[in-house]
This record gives C-alpha cells, sequence and structure tokens, in this order.
C-alpha cells in the first residue's frame, strides 16, 4: 500500500456521471484530498471524448501537477444502440461509436492527462473498465461491441502502466470494475435490488484505489478489491 500525498489533487473525467459525480462527492469528503476537479461534456471547459482539441484543453486549463486521475466516462446503449445478442445484430455504426467513446477517448484521455502526474511521488490513474470486458471471464457471449471495446480499453491501460511505470515507479495505472451500479447506462438491464448506489460504489474504488501498491500497476481490480482477470 503506498498513500498519496497529504492534500493530493484529483480530477475526475466524466463527473456529471452517475458514478462519476459520486466519486466527485466521496473525494470532497475525504480528509487528505486538497481539491477536485470535476470534467465532462458540460463543464467549463468543456471535454469531449470525440474531440482531440477539447480533451487537451482541458488537460491545460487543469494548471500544474495532479495525484489522482480517475476516468469515469464511458457509454453501453441508447435508443439507437443496443448490446448485440448474436452476430446477426453487428453494426458497423454501433461498433465505431462504441470503440469511439471506451476505447479511444480514454486512449487520448490518458495521453493528454498522464503526463500532469509528477515522477517523484505515488500517483493514480484508474478508469471504469467492465468486467464483461474480461475476456478469460467471458461465459455468457454477447455484447460484442461493449465487450470489445472494453478488452481495448484494458489493453491500452496496460501498454500506459508500463510506459508511465518506466518513468515513474511509483505509478499505479489500473482499470476497475465498479459493479452493477444505480445509474442510466445500467437502468435498461438491471434492477435497483441487484444495484449499488454510485456513492457507495465510488466509496469501494476509492479505498481499493488507496490500498493497492505501485508494484500491482497494470492490472484490472473490481469494487471489492478482488483481481479480474484479462
Ligand atoms: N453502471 C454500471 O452498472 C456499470 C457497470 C460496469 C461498468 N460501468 C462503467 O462505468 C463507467 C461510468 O458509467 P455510469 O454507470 O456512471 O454511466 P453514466 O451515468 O451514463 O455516465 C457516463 C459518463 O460518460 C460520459 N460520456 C459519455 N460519452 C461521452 C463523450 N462523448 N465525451 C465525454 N464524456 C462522455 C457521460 O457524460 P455526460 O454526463 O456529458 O453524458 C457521463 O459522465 C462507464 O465506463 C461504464 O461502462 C458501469
Amino acid at each position: 500500500m503506498a498513500e498519496l500525498t497529504q492534500g493530493f489533487r484529483a480530477v475526475v473525467i466524466g463527473a456529471t456521471g452517475g458514478i462519476g459525480s459520486g466519486f466527485v462527492e466521496k473525494l470532497h469528503q475525504h480528509s487528505s484530498c486538497g481539491d477536485v476537479i470535476g470534467l465532462s461534456r458540460s463543464t467549463t471547459p468543456a471535454l469531449d471524448l470525440t474531440d482531440e482539441a477539447s480533451i487537451e484543453a482541458a488537460a491545460t486549463s487543469i494548471g500544474g501537477e495532479v495525484d489522482l486521475v480517475i476516468d469515469a466516462t464511458g457509454f453501453l446503449s441508447d435508443g439507437e444502440t443496443q448490446p448485440e445478442k448474436s452476430l446477426r445484430a453487428l453494426n458497423v455504426e454501433n461498433f465505431a461509436r462504441l470503440f469511439a467513446i471506451n476505447a479511444t477517448g480514454p486512449a487520448l484521455i490518458m495521453k493528454h492527462f498522464l503526463p500532469l502526474l509528477p515522477r517523484d511521488r505515488h500517483v493514480i490513474f484508474a478508469t471504469l473498465s467492465a468486467r464483461v470486458g474480461s475476456i478469460g471471464d467471458n461465459g455468457l457471449g454477447g455484447w460484442y461491441a461493449y465487450r470489445a471495446s472494453k478488452a481495448a480499453l484494458n489493453q491500452i491501460v496496460r501498454c500506459a502502466s508500463i510506459e508511465i511505470g518506466r518513468k515513474n515507479k511509483q505509478s499505479l495505472v489500473v482499470s476497475l470494475h465498479p459493479g452493477t451500479v444505480e445509474t442510466g447506462l445500467s437502468d435498461p438491464f438491471a434492477s435497483d435490488r441487484d444495484r449499488l448506489s454510485p456513492q457507495k460504489s465510488a466509496s469501494m474504488m476509492l479505498d481499493v484505489l488507496f490500498d493497492l501498491a505501485a508494484e500491482e500497476t497494470g492490472s484490472f481490480w473490481d469494487y471489492r478489491g478482488e483481481r479480474i482477470e484479462w
């Protein structure tokens, strides 16, 4: 276990989302956290995952170093895009959309926000993946584009952890599964009985992040602190 410096600065991207809001709330209440900056499509500056210039401008707006960056963005479905139950349902536009938001966008977040992490102390970058992105854990099939986009995200996290780890041996770069959480994203697929509140999920994931040693960088964890296979 390694601790972030007292009074650490945190950035939450996707701060207006269900789980992102939970992270912002819990970080505001955290005794060691000195500053929390929330970014999303509706903040100033606005950060849109499909517009690299907006990601770069948002990173520049931070003005200085941060110790903790959490990417809580992501997309599963809406009226136009639904998870595929079979190969027959595969659709090029849906695949491109899921990959743009769940894999390429977070990769660009890593490109522009990881340089804000100092190299001389413990720092953390975490992105919200999903257990269904685990290839080893896939026993049900279906949800092709969402699963594949999260598997791609996991590979990007692994690559970035190696690159950042060469410059800072105290860095922790990980993917997280938040559990099934009461948000708009899971509303169509789960009942409240089975879901965690966003605050509970965020609080449990912060505990996991603050408990993990830097040696665990480049790995995938659930909200209970259990490792998930790739
Ligand atoms: N909820 C669950 O049960 C569950 C389970 C497993 C994994 N996850 C993962 O957890 C993460 C957060 O999900 P959530 O449940 O909190 O969903 P959510 O409430 O729908 O939040 C999604 C967030 O992603 C942002 N976003 C989407 N498209 C964007 C874009 N083009 N540019 C910038 N931001 C964009 C949204 O921004 P706006 O506010 O601007 O729309 C919002 O902040 C996702 O990666 C999801 O895959 C969730």
